[in-house]
């Protein structure tokens, strides 16, 4: 009787963006109807890299969430998690570290581009711990299914891992071992025509982008065959755009046939593609407007708060049964007995009994 759970999250960097949409957020928006959802905002997480820049993480935290709300995440019907707020989140990581052999954490693929990015001088001790951070917020909540973008698959592996030797060493049957869903396009290129879309990048289209912004991104669309070479993909970026968001698969396939036989050049096919990616995005303006501005802003934190307090309740049930089957909780049975024995004890004061 009880709906599927349904956890994931976005590190808030910075706005989303189309390579969201295709790899996770429309998967979410449709998971809402048949699934128990919990859309978690990892503002902890961006202290991994950011720590000396909290309005910035501040600001980006509230613009997920309008995000989120824009692409039509239904508040009345999942639940918004913000990391910082679920004090059995950093708990349970500090526990499910200790089941996790170092080397194994360190060659997590996830990890290893993202270090390989940054010098290993200026990375935080904290940085390679949100992948373990991460295996706890999925499983704080119970999570069956996680569905997330091809970059994560290797840590939620690594969860898996975790709820099994969880479940292994100390029983209790707490965690289901989630799956991973992936979105429609795995890997969604930037308007660089090279790169995977992404806002550090520069080569994002946003969520948020005005009609006008999105013509000029798909105007400056770098079509070239050498980025479709470098890309190992043989279509330009603007056929995958067509592909990916012109609603009729047939008008995507004729545009593409039409353009390969030369019958049509760049600035047509980005024109069209550009109107089919605003159809998209229209919509969610409309839902986004009424979260703007300060009274937005105070509405998103009032719904944050809210939902704190739901998500708590789930996280605490989990923290308590697994404390219980690690036989870190006083309650448990062999433990109150010698508790027992000891206030039994002469000599201790009863003001001593707790
Ligand atoms: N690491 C993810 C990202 O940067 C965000 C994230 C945090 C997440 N916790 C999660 C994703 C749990 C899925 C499940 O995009």
């Amino acid at each position: 009787m009880t709906r599927p759970r349904v956890l994931t999250g976005d590190t808030p960097t910075g706005r989303l963006h189309l390579g969201h949409l295709v790899g996770s957020l429309e998967n979410r928006v449709r998971l809402q109807d048949d699934h128990d959802c919990y859309f978690l905002i990892a503002n902890v997480h961006a202290y991994t890299t950011r720590a000396e820049r909290p309005d910035d993480i501040r600001r980006d935290t509230i613009e997920v969430v309008r995000d989120y709300l824009a692409a039509g995440i239904d508040p009345a019907r999942s639940t918004l998690v913000l990391q910082s707020e679920i004090r059995a989140i950093p708990e349970l990581a500090f526990l499910l570290a200790m089941l996790l052999p170092f080397a194994r954490v360190m060659r997590n693929p996830t990890l290893k581009a993202e270090l390989a990015d940054k010098q290993l001088e200026q990375h935080s001790f904290g940085f390679p711990l949100y992948t373990v951070g991460q295996c706890a917020d999925i499983l704080a909540f119970r999570a069956d299914l996680v569905p997330v973008g091809e970059d994560q698959v290797a840590t939620i592996e690594m969860c898996r891992e975790v709820a099994r030797r969880f479940d292994r060493i100390y029983g209790g049957a707490v965690f289901p071992v989630p799956e991973v869903l992936l979105g429609r396009v795995a890997r969604l290129a930037g308007t660089d025509g090279v790169h995977k879309m992404s806002k550090s990048l520069g080569n994002a289209i946003l969520l948020s982008d005005s009609r006008a912004e999105i013509h000029r991104k798909l105007r400056g669309l770098y079509t070239g065959r050498q980025a479709a070479t470098d890309r190992g993909d043989p279509d330009s970026v603007v056929l995958q755009y067509a592909r990916a968001f012109i609603a009729d698969p047939s008008r995507a396939r004729e545009l593409a046939d039409r353009y390969a036989r030369g019958e049509l050049g760049d600035a047509a096919v980005k024109a069209e593609v550009a109107d089919a990616i605003d159809a998209v995005l229209a919509p969610m303006r409309e839902r986004r407007a009424a979260y703007d501005g300060p009274r937005g802003e105070a509405a998103i934190v009032e719904l944050l708060r809210d939902h704190a307090r739901r998500a708590n309740a789930v996280a605490d049930e989990t923290l308590a049964r697994v404390k219980a089957a690690m036989r870190l909780d006083l309650q448990a049975a062999p433990v109150a007995a010698e508790r027992q024995d000891m206030l039994a004890a002469p000599g201790v004061p009863t003001s001593a009994r707790t």
